[in-house]
């Protein structure tokens, strides 16, 4: 291990955000242990000061280390929503071209997989409507991204006839054509800490930040801040939404998508580093208006929530909807509240209010499992798939003996055709289930979600699941 590896560390967190934390160590060691040699006989001290005075020298070591994983199309329902909903409705509310911006871009796989959507829909007026940008850290990637020639690795589940389509073969690569190719500036650019300018109305900042620690994200927001335009939407990829939500910019739900937005009120600055907190004292108004004391008790409120859970379980959604709007009028941010207010949304089918209940719980606790099992429900009913998977997959990390969480990331699995991993989830499930049948785990988890999984019928559909695999691979 190189001796110094901490000071690296801080130096590259520092400068582009990246975060080596343990499990990601070996990464680093080994990138240093690559330049040092290739360079002839330096120390690791020496070679820490030709890094911090060199940006070509830092802009190679960079380039051992960013991941640079992408292909086209990737989480298509964003791409979808983009295409299909708000770039209309930007083109028709302003003036000029919108400006969207692939940000960490890596080979530009995104970037293009927006140009070529957006062909389709617009054909010829795309040159003059919409302008489309790639930024990445990684010098060398985007020298890959502006040459635009792939290997079929970067074509994972891409219909074949669009490949024809825009791209021509030259062996074991395919070229993009220049109609597309030429749609896309590249630009070299830190997205924590520079201003890309004038403002996009729409970024896309997918499988980035998950390489980021929680300081570096919060940086991030407030420089997004400065980038994104008063109406634009910034996207995360679906499973680091959450990990994003800082309450710095402002989280919008669109058909089951989640996108941030600037909050209405001015622009916050980011905290100076080094400044010491100040106290401030209240200032109680003289003449403040004495408040009768009306406020229900925690009691009263416990009571109400036990008769909502009552009325719901026979199914008397007005009646429990009525008892939980009392809790909530007296206390906003009643979460056992607001998780019954989100489950009674989805026995009626009203997917959007699921989501938003859920995800008031996410913001006032990010490690509510009852959320996030709503917000996979929610996102599977409405066929958003791969929503669904991460939402599921969440509560499974947290919570790995909740069967139900299980048994509908098998089904998810399922519906995607992931044969395998839907039918090891489906196993899980039911062993779950036995053991919860014989009572043989001492912790049988579960969750405070007023809703009934009855058991026998989940073993039995796992158990006809598992057996129309076993016919499938027979035929
Ligand atoms: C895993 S790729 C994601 C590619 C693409 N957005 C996607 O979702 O398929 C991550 C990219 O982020 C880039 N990156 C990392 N830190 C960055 C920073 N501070 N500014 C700009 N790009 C950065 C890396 O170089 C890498 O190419």
């Amino acid at each position: 291990m190189i001796p110094n590896i901490a000071a690296f560390k801080d130096l590259i967190k520092d400068r582009v955000g990246l975060h080596f934390y343990n499990g990601m160590e070996g990464l680093l060691n080994a990138a240093l242990h690559q330049r040092i040699s290739e360079r002839g006989k330096e120390s690791s001290a020496e070679y820490y000061e030709k890094l911090c005075v060199s940006s070509v020298e830092f802009d190679k070591l960079l380039s051992l280390l960013t991941i640079n994983e992408t292909y086209f199309f990737r989480e298509p329902e964003v791409l979808d929503i983009v295409c299909e909903k708000l770039v209309p409705r930007m083109l028709e509310q302003k003036g000029g071209p919108v400006r969207i911006l692939s940000a960490g871009c890596s080979s530009g796989e995104e970037a293009y997989s927006l140009a070529i959507k957006l062909h389709q829909k617009y054909h010829d007026k795309f040159a003059r409507s919409v302008e489309i940008h790639g930024c990445d850290i990684d010098v060398k990637i985007l020298e890959k991204a502006r040459a635009a020639s792939y290997s079929s690795y970067s074509f994972r589940g891409v219909d074949p006839l669009l490949q024809q389509t825009y791209f021509t073969r030259h062996g074991n690569q395919f070229q993009l054509h220049d109609v597309i190719r030429e749609k896309v500036t590249f630009h070299r650019s830190n997205i924590v800490k520079e201003q890309l300018q004038p403002q996009f109305d729409i970024i896309l900042l997918r499988n980035v930040s998950i390489y980021f620690d929680v300081e570096t994200r919060r940086l991030l927001h407030f420089n997004l801040l400065n980038i994104l335009q008063p109406d634009g939407a910034l996207f995360f990829g679906n499973a680091e939404t959450l990990a994003n939500n800082f309450g710095i910019l402002k989280l919008k739900q669109e058909s089951g998508h989640f996108y941030f937005c600037q909050p209405k009120t001015s622009r916050l600055q980011p905290p100076a580093a080094s400044v010491a907190p100040r106290i401030i004292t209240p200032v109680i108004p003289a003449q403040a208006p004495f408040v009768a004391a009306s406020v229900p008790s925690v009691q009263q409120c416990d009571s109400w929530i036990k008769k909502a859970l009552a009325c719901v379980a026979d199914k008397r959604f007005v009646e429990a909807e009525e008892w939980i709007s009392q809790v909530l009028d007296s206390d906003i941010d009643n979460q056992e509240a607001l998780v019954i207010k989100g489950a009674i949304a989805l026995e009626k089918c009203e997917f959007e209010q699921t989501a938003l209940s859920a995800q008031h719980v996410l913001e006032l606790d990010e490690w509510s499992a009852e959320a996030k099992m709503l917000l996979g429900l929610a996102m599977m009913w409405q066929h958003h798939t791969q929503q669904a998977i991460a939402w599921f997959k969440q509560v499974v990390y947290q919570q790995p003996g909740y069967w139900p969480a299980h048994y509908y990331l098998a089904e998810m699995y399922r519906q995607s055709e992931l044969h395998r991993p839907a039918q090891r989830t489906y196993r899980i499930t039911l062993q779950l289930l036995n053991a919860e049948m014989n009572n043989t785990t001492a912790n049988a988890s579960s969750l405070r979600l007023p809703l009934s999984f009855p058991s026998n019928s989940f073993r039995f559909l796992c158990e006809h699941q598992l057996a129309q695999f076993t016919s499938q691979d027979g035929i």
